[in-house]
């Protein structure tokens, strides 16, 4: 077998083998593929697509391209979230706690940034000594001692996915139904969790624009895992404007802060609320998601969840001092304001372009393995359905550069629309997908 073939067999809207997927999928893991033939293949997939059965077959590849993980022997039934990607997307850093103290091990590999969407992984690295990088053995002994851990895509653990991942963020080969399918899914395999939430974002912030088109991608997740004996169920939630008010790396984990104090922005709050309350109803700690989230809030209110939070960032090395005095976190030198140029209602923000504009000021990357400024990043004081007068604080821009920051104002204020009517916040759980 020749991976040229197999490029060209995909180029030509053709369905490859079993084989075939083996051969390119094993043969990138080992460094016998070049990155610019796999960059050809990935591109092919996004314009050309896959069958189900290949998608199937990929993820398969990609998951037993490293260990796949029996947790059992440490914990009888473990759970996991996934994104699909988004902007301001922060909720492993609330829910994985907010689950786990409820007795429900979570055990998590995330990624980085990935095109304009934010990773758990830079978050969590904002914080001072957190290490991402586990061994398989350092997974293990994390979930059995504390119930939660979350680690970087590991050399043991669905190893070929860390290598796809890193190439599409940078090779704009990310928007594609079947890859993002198989990375997702391959790393959840891998990663031996029982119940899996997948949380589909939908929008202008997200890789899935229209709501078919995200159902799509839910439901070929839903069946690889129930395909591989997993309980799995996926919630389409809105990505038209950022999650919370915080995007930028270290702004965010200080706005996870404030929402395991029991603070935080609205949106991010309820949305963290579902998610974990689906983990606990699959895992059957509830008989329904309503039961699930009040047992939540009640973990967010009387601060177990922040000991949890706690528990675990200190475990995996990060700083406690900065959990504590959030102000302690990476900080960009310019701080301005920015004010509304008009009188009006919010009436959309292109999600998209403010992940882009994060990029730009220098928290995400643009070229594989590109350094990241964790305190840079934006804070919106008003999102969709807001009413403003002119001159009334609307986004506070964090900058490590006097050019970059006059640059994302003008980005971020073009982002924007406005309308002189009454705007009605969007909802933001669209659906939620239990079985296929
Ligand atoms: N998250 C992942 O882990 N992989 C993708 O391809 C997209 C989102």
């Amino acid at each position: 077998m020749r991976a040229v073939d197999i490029i060209a067999k995909k180029r030509d809207g053709q369905n490859l083998t079993d084989e075939e997927l083996k051969f390119f999928v094993n043969g990138y893991a080992a460094g016998e593929i070049p990155d610019y033939q796999a960059s050809a293949w990935c591109m092919a997939v996004v314009l050309k697509g896959m069958t189900e059965a290949e998608a199937t077959a990929y993820t398969l590849c990609m998951a037993h391209s490293g260990d796949v993980l029996d947790l059992h022997h440490i914990a009888p039934f473990v759970v996991d979230k996934h994104s699909t990607g988004g902007v301001g997307d922060k909720t492993t850093l609330v829910v994985a706690p907010l689950v786990a103290c409820h007795g429900l091990p979570v055990g998590k590999m995330s990624g980085r940034g990935l095109g304009f969407s934010g990773g758990t992984i830079d978050k969590l690295e904002s914080i001072k000594g957190f290490n991402v990088s586990l061994t398989t053995a350092q997974f293990m002994d994390m979930l059995a001692k504390h119930g939660v851990v979350v680690s970087g895509q590991s050399a043991d653990l669905a190893p070929a996915d860390g290598k796809f991942y890193a190439l599409r963020d940078v090779t704009a080969t990310v928007e594609s139904l079947p890859l993002i399918a198989g990375s997702i899914m391959s790393k959840k395999i891998a990663s031996g969790a029982d119940a899996i939430v997948l949380d589909v974002k939908v929008g202008k912030g997200a890789f899935m624009h229209t709501v078919e088109e995200a159902e799509a991608l839910a439901k070929l997740m839903v069946k690889i895992g129930q395909g591989v004996g997993r309980r799995v169920a996926a919630i389409l939630s809105d990505m038209n404007q950022p999650l919370g008010d915080a995007v930028g790396n270290a702004l965010e984990v200080k706005e996870a802060i404030a929402t395991l104090h029991n603070g935080g922005p609205t949106d991010f709050r309820e949305h963290c609320l579902t998610v974990g309350g689906k983990m606990l109803e699959l895992a059957g700690k509830a008989t329904n998601l309503d039961e699930a989230r009040a047992m939540l809030a009640e973990s967010l209110a009387n601060d177990q969840a922040w000991t949890k939070f706690v528990e675990w960032i200190t475990a995996q090395g990060g700083d406690q001092s900065q959990l504590d005095n959030p102000e302690t976190l990476p900080q960009a030198p310019l701080v301005e304001t920015v004010t509304a140029p008009r009188t009006g209602y919010l009436a959309a923000m292109d999600a998209a372009e403010i992940g882009k504009t994060l990029i730009d000021l220098g928290g995400g990357r643009l070229k594989k393995g590109e350094a990241i400024d964790y305190g840079v990043g934006i804070i919106f004081h008003a999102k969709i359905g807001g009413k403003l007068t002119v001159g009334a604080p609307l986004l506070t821009i964090h900058a490590n550069d006097a050019t970059k920051l006059v640059a994302a104002r003008q980005r971020l204020l073009n982002a924007l629309s406005w309308s002189d009517t009454v705007v009605a916040a969007p909802p933001h759980t669209l659906k939620i997908i239990d079985a296929v």
